[in-house]
């Protein structure tokens, strides 16, 4: 375990100081492009103007024969496009691959000042992030680098849920985390076929009623206890977690709950893969109008955050206060960059 006051030095003569908080930013949609493919290259601009990042994906999902293309394909875009306030993220290949070395340094050659965040698969402890973090200060300080570029680690191995909290304490590059539902599931042996969502055989049967009354089925969470966690070890560390991806794109209402789900429990943001998610991604992450008028009147009743109000029959106090925080800040952080929420939450 390193010293408090190591924690936050440089780890290469000349890399970019560390940051101490982690920069606010609205993640609601983190949408994955596949850089390979040039139809996809040529739209990135004009996808990244409608979602918060926009992530070139290096790993799965690329041919093994693409693999060169998607790294040159995803340094042209970061090239090109003016990214504005979306950030620039990309999915690297894993540490033990072939691609991850000319991956990172490539990359970090090419765009590294334009490269918000690099987001690393299959993280498994604390080395995996003290490793990339090295490197990507040797990388920094070679290519002059001011700004540090920042760590994602996907939640997708049983051993990495294990040291989860490890991994978000690792270092001060840390961003956050996302599950990383169906590398996860095999790393677990859980017995699905699915990316994400919930599974039609695991639920809770009710309790039996009058002989031959049919019982009702509830579908469970699969994910409940993963995400939790996470967003324990994230938020105690100051970082984002993340719901990552929902494969069965025709269905948009499980999509959308799935979501939904991990908003509720903490999480900033999804991955979104297909554009009928991204839309989904932004109303779901984005607190409902009603929750933020009613969290505006908490504050309004309460300016100095301390003591017992009643509102609408309800009781509100300090902690009550803290919560309704929560919601009119990502309030105002939505209202910043979508007029029509503003003018809904009264901005
Ligand atoms: C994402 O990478 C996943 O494995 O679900
Ligand atoms: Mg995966």
């Amino acid at each position: 375990m390193k010293t408090p006051s190591d924690f936050f030095k440089p780890l290469a003569i000349g890399a970019p100081e560390p940051i101490h908080e982690l920069p606010v930013a609205l993640e609601r949609t983190i949408h994955f492009l596949p850089p390979h493919i040039e139809k996809m290259r040529a739209k990135a601009g004009q996808i990244a103007k409608n979602v918060d990042v926009l992530l070139g994906n290096l790993e799965d999902a690329i041919p093994v024969e693409a693999k060169e293309a998607a790294r040159s394909g995803f340094i042209e875009v970061a090239k090109a496009v003016d990214f504005g306030q979306t950030g620039l993220w990309t999915r690297v290949n894993a540490l033990n691959s072939p691609w991850f070395l000319d991956d990172m340094t490539e990359i970090v050659a090419e765009v590294g000042d334009k490269l918000d965040v690099v987001m690393i698969p299959k993280v498994e402890g604390p080395w995996d992030i003290h490793f990339v973090d090295q490197l990507l200060a040797l990388l920094e300080a070679r290519h002059g680098v001011r700004k540090p570029i920042l760590i994602h680690a996907i939640l997708e191995t049983a051993q990495g849920v294990k040291n989860v909290n490890e991994i978000a304490q690792a270092s001060p590059r840390m961003h956050g985390m996302s599950l990383g539902p169906a590398d996860l599931a095999a790393s677990r042996g859980m017995k699905t076929t699915r990316v994400g969502g919930g599974h039609p055989f695991y639920g809770v049967l009710a309790d039996p009623g009058e002989e031959n009354e049919a019982r009702d089925f509830y579908q469970q969470d699969l994910w409940h206890y993963t995400v939790a966690r996470m967003v324990d070890a994230c938020l105690s560390n100051g970082l984002r977690a993340f719901y990552g991806p929902f494969g069965d794109f025709q269905d948009g209402a499980a999509c959308e709950a799935q979501f939904r789900n991990a908003f509720i429990q903490g999480c900033a943001g999804a991955w979104t893969l297909h554009p009928s998610q991204i839309e989904i991604a932004k109303r779901v992450f984005s607190p409902e109008v009603d929750e933020v008028l009613f969290a505006k009147r908490i504050l309004e009743a309460m300016p100095d955050g301390t003591g017992a109000v009643m509102i609408d029959g309800k009781m509100q106090d300090d902690a009550t206060w803290k919560q309704a925080k929560v919601i009119v800040d990502l309030a105002k952080l939505v209202a910043s960059k979508d007029p029509d929420r503003a003018a809904a939450y009264g901005f």
